[in-house]
């Protein structure tokens, strides 16, 4: 990768900005792409259905059978009404309020109102609603509009190589929040999948963890991590200047404790409790790796005897996972263990400046053991006066960005060539997608930075 001047990536503002990049998206990336609905959990029965909302579309996700989920339109083949309106619920097959036409959980129509009115001009087939491909994977389940094209597997891959011995699918809702944020869905997004800003909004960490990490591109996806061989958790961010003290214990207590009790995530009590159990187990001379040996090692013995499970990983997975996965277009993992923090960012319909962002905590319980599912929803994320100070930091930046981006005078995002590669990727993704010859349009200049690396 050349990282001479001549060679910068500029990521144009109106990748950002624009109105008409946002439609690009809406009509060449989304279509085209699986991206999440919900988790598994959220329809467990037969009959259970969610209303999936998603810019100008409307999906249904139902359960069929106990391994069988189906996904459609969300719309009535007489005249278009949406069939469903609640976030979720349990049917034994829809009906449509504006004729009353009835549809099975399969699809397929069950009862045309005076049917005979249409005589043979209406195949079973037109009054059945359209569907659209679903698959599970980690538990989330995704859609695909588009009937051909990969699997899920591979539209994945490799993301599911490096993530599966985590057992995500294993993990279940701890908190789960939605938020409406006055930011493109990418600024937001972004905001999570580098660890170059940690130094700056974050730097109340830096005592208990060294901040360096490199970021890399995996086709689609990406990831970034601490991929020397040290541990980063335990040791003052190199960048202090300041000397690592004898006794590593209480700096990686004190950073599990500050994500599993600011943040709630990525570290369950248990970890928790592990870390605080090494204080009085262990040396004060302990080195940082036999530490975060002994706390998983105490975790796992604890997780196993509350019968929540531990996944069969190996410290080398645990390293190649790295800290977090950019999982193309919109969703976010910081991957563990015992727990794991997601976000997903959803555009406006129409306002580039505005997104949902969901975040969502997840982490294993004893079977029957994890919290009832409570969705919070807030208009403005300011209002959420349970969001993590941690998270704050990152959600003021936010809006601050967007507003930054709009300026004549900004020259477009500059990123880190070692820390930000996910940031470029995902434009370099996306723009993949929006050039399509068979579909190519006006406005392509945005998706063209300047150069693009080797
Ligand atoms: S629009 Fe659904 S029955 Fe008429
Ligand atoms: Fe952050």
């Amino acid at each position: 990768m050349n990282h001479s001047t001549e060679s910068q990536i500029v990521i144009e503002a109106a990748n950002y900005t624009s109105p008409a990049v946002l439609r690009q998206e809406g009509e060449r990336l989304w279509p085209k792409v699986w991206h999440q609905a919900c988790r598994q959990e959220e329809i467990p029965e037969v009959g259970d259905y969610l209303t999936y909302d998603f810019m100008d579309q409307s999906f249904i996700i139902v359960r069929t059978g106990p391994e069988e989920l189906k996904a459609f339109y969300n719309s009535c083949p007489h005249r278009g009404r949406r069939l469903t309106t609640e976030l979720t619920g349990r049917a034994t097959g829809f009906i449509c309020l504006f004729h009353g036409w009835k549809f099975n959980l399969d699809g397929s129509n069950r009862e045309v109102v005076d049917r005979q009115d249409w005589g043979a001009c209406l195949g079973s087939e037109d009054a059945s609603l359209t569907p659209v491909r679903v698959d599970t994977w980690g538990g989330w389940v995704f859609i695909n509009e588009d009937p051909d094209g990969e699997s899920l597997r591979e539209f994945l891959d490799p993301v599911p190589q490096f993530l599966d011995p985590f057992e995500i699918e294993k993990m279940r809702y701890r908190w789960y929040v939605t938020l409406e944020v006055p930011c493109n869905w990418k600024v937001a997004l972004e905001a999570f999948n580098e660890a170059y800003h940690v130094q700056t909004t974050h730097r109340q960490i830096l005592p208990f963890y060294d901040d360096v990490t490199t970021s890399k591109a995996h086709g689609r996806h990406a990831q970034f991590g601490d991929f020397r061989n040290d541990i980063a958790v335990g040791r003052p961010a190199d960048r202090l200047g300041k000397r690592a003290p004898e006794d590593a214990r209480a700096l990686v207590l004190g950073f599990i404790r500050m994500l599993a009790q600011d943040v709630q995530a990525i570290y369950s009590e248990r970890d928790l409790e592990s870390a605080a159990r090494v204080m009085t187990e262990m040396e004060p001379t302990a080195d940082r790796l036999a530490i975060m040996s002994k706390v998983m090692e105490f975790n796992r013995e604890a997780a196993l005897a509350s019968g929540a499970g531990w996944p069969d990983i190996t410290p080398e997975q645990l390293f190649q996972a790295g800290s977090d996965w950019h999982i193309f277009p919109n969703m976010v993992v910081l991957p563990y263990c015992d727990a794991s923090l997601w976000y997903r960012a959803r555009p406006h319909p129409t306002d580039p400046d505005r997104c949902t962002f969901d975040i969502y905590s997840l982490q294993r319980y004893t079977e029957g053991a994890a919290p009832p599912l409570v969705r919070q929803y807030y208009k403005d994320w300011r209002d959420f006066k349970m969001l993590p100070s941690f998270l704050i930091d990152d959600f003021i930046n936010m809006p601050e960005v967007q507003r930054g981006m709009h300026n004549r005078g900004f020259r477009g995002a500059r990123p880190n060539p070692v820390k930000e590669v996910a940031v470029y990727n995902f434009h370099r993704v996306i723009r993949s997608y929006i050039s399509d010859p068979d579909r190519a349009d006006a406005g392509l200049e945005h998706f063209q930075p300047k150069c693009m690396p080797a």
